[in-house]
């Protein structure tokens, strides 16, 4: 019998390409989604592109009566913790919103995991956590500095509360996943990001510009100590980073074993490698202007992979170019629908 994931966040971005990549892996994914950043609609593409009914119980994770009810009424396998609320200027005039919501949906899954023995979690955490790297590529036995921003602290306390649960023999095992920067969709085009209004991340700030309902993107800065005087981050495929997700239930499923993982390509590229690799996958030409940089950026970070590599067995596959043309066609899917 195939077996199910509770899939939290699953019709979010990079849930909803969890979702195909456990299907496809032989998974029974289940999702749990209050649709706060997602829409209905996205349910109906997955069922599309792995052909088979998907549930989604439309419940907030923050709601543990409404919780329980899925644990208790599903064989849950495994769970893969993605909701949350991440957008990093957002958290800081509301931070009351993200302690709520991101600790409080955190220490549900945790007592309901506890509660059901359920004996697998991943859980969704971000290279925002380490703030500034005092060594590149970063590993993941860097200090964790303080937080930048409400959200980069409830990213830290969650991964605090895991550690001590885990000590405390609380819960059995968890993988802790650091992304780096997520780009790309599905290649079928008929997923991806769905930024709310105007995108503060790169890619799909990009993409917009280049279909035309944005004018111009701003580059937030150009004088700093780069190859080419842009900020340096590690943009990984989100085909890629579902994978690891799959990978980490794979290894709990062998061993009694608990990671905290960079899930990266260990490559830094620049914004303006960025607009090269969009221009060259698509043949568009951007409009683009330098600005002033963006308070709270940091320079540059890229990942050291060597642990994810060895413990998942997994490496990021992707380049650059496919996920610039994969978000193009997303784009294009959007602007005919
Ligand atoms: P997303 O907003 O696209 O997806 C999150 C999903 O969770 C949404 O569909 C939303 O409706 C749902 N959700 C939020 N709060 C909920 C709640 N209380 N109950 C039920 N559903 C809820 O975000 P994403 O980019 O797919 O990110 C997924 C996870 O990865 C998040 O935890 C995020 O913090 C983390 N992360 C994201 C990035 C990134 O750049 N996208 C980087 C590092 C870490
Ligand atoms: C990337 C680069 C910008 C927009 C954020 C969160 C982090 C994690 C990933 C969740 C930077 C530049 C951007 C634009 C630009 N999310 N840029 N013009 O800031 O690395 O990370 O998303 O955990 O926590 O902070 O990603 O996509 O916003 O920026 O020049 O209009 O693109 O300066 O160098 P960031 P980003």
């Amino acid at each position: 019998m195939e077996k199910t994931i509770l899939v939290t966040g699953g019709l979010g971005y990079i849930g909803s390409h969890t979702v195909l990549t456990l299907i496809n892996a032989g998974y029974k994914p289940i999702i749990v989604d209050n649709l706060c950043n997602s829409q209905p609609w996205i349910l109906t593409q997955l069922e599309k592109l792995s052909g088979q009914k998907i549930k989604n119980h439309a419940i907030d994770c923050t709601n543990f009566s409404d919780l329980e009810a899925v644990f208790k009424n599903e064989p849950i396998h495994g769970v893969i913790h993605f909701a949350a609320l991440k957008a990093v200027n957002e958290s800081v005039h509301e931070p009351l919103s993200y302690y709520n919501n991101n600790v409080k949906s955190l220490l549900n899954i945790i007592e309901l995991v506890s509660k059901y023995k359920v004996r697998k979690l991943v859980f969704s955490s971000s290279c925002t956590v380490y703030g500034t790297a005092d060594k590149l590529p970063i590993s993941e036995d860097h200090p964790i500095k303080t937080a930048e921003s409400p959200y980069g602290s409830t990213k830290q306390m969650c991964e605090r509360i895991i550690n001590d649960c885990l000590k405390a023999k609380k819960i059995e095992n968890a993988v802790i996943l650091r992304y780096f920067n997520p780009i790309g969709a599905h290649s079928s085009g008929l997923i991806g990001e769905l930024p709310l209004g105007i995108p503060n991340n790169l890619a799909p700030y990009i993409m917009q510009t280049a279909a035309g309902i944005r004018s111009s993107l701003t580059i937030y800065g150009n004088n700093y100590n780069t190859h080419d005087g842009t900020c340096i981050r590690d943009y990984i495929h989100v085909m890629d980073l579902a994978e690891a997700h799959v990978k980490s239930i794979e290894v709990m499923e062998v061993s009694a074993t608990s990671h905290t993982l960079n899930i990266g390509t260990g490559k830094g590229n620049s914004v303006l490698d960025v607009i090269n690799a969009f221009e060259n996958a698509t043949g568009i030409k951007l409009n683009y202007t330098y600005g002033e940089r963006r308070i709270g950026d940091i320079e540059k970070i890229y990942a050291d992979t060597n642990l994810s590599e060895e413990i998942l067995k997994w490496k990021s596959k992707h380049s650059l170019e496919e996920a610039m043309r994969d978000s193009w066609k997303w784009q294009m899917y959007l602007k005919s629908k």
